[in-house]
């Protein structure tokens, strides 16, 4: 197994810390601390998604708790930040969203004491994997074009499949081993959790997962609980599943200046990705086409199909928590609209 991912992925030579190397107080140097604590990037020297989750586990205090190695969890995340290819969209910067994201969703009223420090690293850990190494190409794609990693996962979540072993991988090398003080039974469960939450990520996984997520809900209500009690693992990471998924789909939900920006990031790469399809013959992606009507079509479709059903459910659970990203969402769908009835 390790020959086979030797061959699929290299580990890249990237600064590691020993017990001897300075620790910078918020993970990343920086001539402007104060500034750091508030705002990330470029403050960060490049580095946002080191400085964003080295203060997320300083905040959630698992450094502590866990006995994580200050320079373990620094190498690790050097190593994480450095294990990207050149993508527009899908690099550490939406990474390090979605680590931010999750942090913020496992604050909702409702759930905020629903999940144990060890859910939470769990959580945590896979929102900062959960798309390293990307491609910038889909998991449709890479299965037409058969490509190594469609036949290494036979076309099952190949991308998933793909985050969760480089990740893994990293752990491997002593100083990056930010877990090497959990016993081998909490590293199973862990790794069980993490491995469960970002293979909930595939998209061909949504509508299984939001019906099973409505139906616990649903049955919540059924038993009269006013608060959310969780007791089986299956219930636990069902809602920790669609709370990576709605992590995931949150660019949507910000405010239009924001997610003005993911969605051109995002379309330059589903550009690319047309770009190969017609150059090796093959169908264009409806999403990859070079049209005027692209971009707010597909926005509009994807909002309709995907984004406002799983918010809306998400929003039931933590209501009223979810009420301003329902309203956000909303109006940027509006803007779309507004904006193709102007092209057509
Ligand atoms: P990924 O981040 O791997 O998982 C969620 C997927 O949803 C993401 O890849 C994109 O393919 C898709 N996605 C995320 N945001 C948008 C968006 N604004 N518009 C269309 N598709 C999106
Ligand atoms: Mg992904
Ligand atoms: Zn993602």
């Amino acid at each position: 197994m390790r020959l086979i991912m030797a061959q699929i992925y290299n580990v890249p030579t990237t600064k590691t810390f020993s017990e001897e190397t300075p620790i910078p107080e918020l993970g990343v140097e920086t001539p402007q601390p104060e500034e750091l604590r508030v705002e990330l990037n470029p403050i960060s020297g490049e580095r946002p998604l080191t400085a964003i989750t080295y203060r997320i586990f300083q905040e959630r205090d698992l450094i502590r708790t866990f006995s994580i190695e200050p320079h373990k969890l620094l190498s690790y995340l050097f190593a994480l930040e450095d294990s990207y290819q050149q993508v527009p969209y899908h690099n550490k910067l939406h990474r390090a969203d979605v680590c931010q994201s999750m942090h913020v969703l496992l604050n909702s009223s409702g759930i905020k004491d629903v999940f144990n420090e060890f859910e939470i690293l769990a959580a945590i850990f896979a929102a900062v994997v959960h798309d390293v190494h990307h491609p910038g190409l889909t998991n449709p794609f890479l299965i037409k074009t058969k490509s190594d990693l469609a036949i290494l996962y036979n076309n099952e979540s190949v991308l998933e499949n793909h985050h969760i072993a480089v990740a893994f991988k990293l752990l491997q090398a002593d100083e990056r081993n930010i877990f090497s003080n959990l016993s081998a039974e909490q590293m199973e469960t862990l790794r069980r959790r993490v491995v469960d939450m970002v293979l909930a990520t595939d998209m061909a996984k949504h509508k299984t997962l939001l019906a099973d997520f409505q139906n616990l809900l649903e049955a919540k209500k059924m038993s009269g609980n006013d608060y959310l009690t969780l007791e089986s693992y299956d219930d636990r990471i069902l809602v920790l599943k669609n709370m990576i998924h709605c992590a995931d789909l949150s660019n949507m939900t910000k405010p239009l200046d924001t997610y003005s920006k993911w969605i051109d990031r995002l379309m330059v790469e589903f550009w690319k990705q047309g770009d190969a399809e017609r150059d090796l013959g093959l169908d264009i992606s409806p999403m990859c086409v070079r049209s005027p009507t692209t971009k707010d079509k597909h926005q509009i479709g994807f909002i309709n199909s995907f984004v406002h059903p799983l918010w809306e459910t998400w929003g039931s659970l933590v209501y009223p928590d979810a009420n301003t990203i329902l309203e956000t969402l909303a109006q940027n769908r509006e803007w779309h609209e507004a904006s193709l009835a102007a092209l057509t």
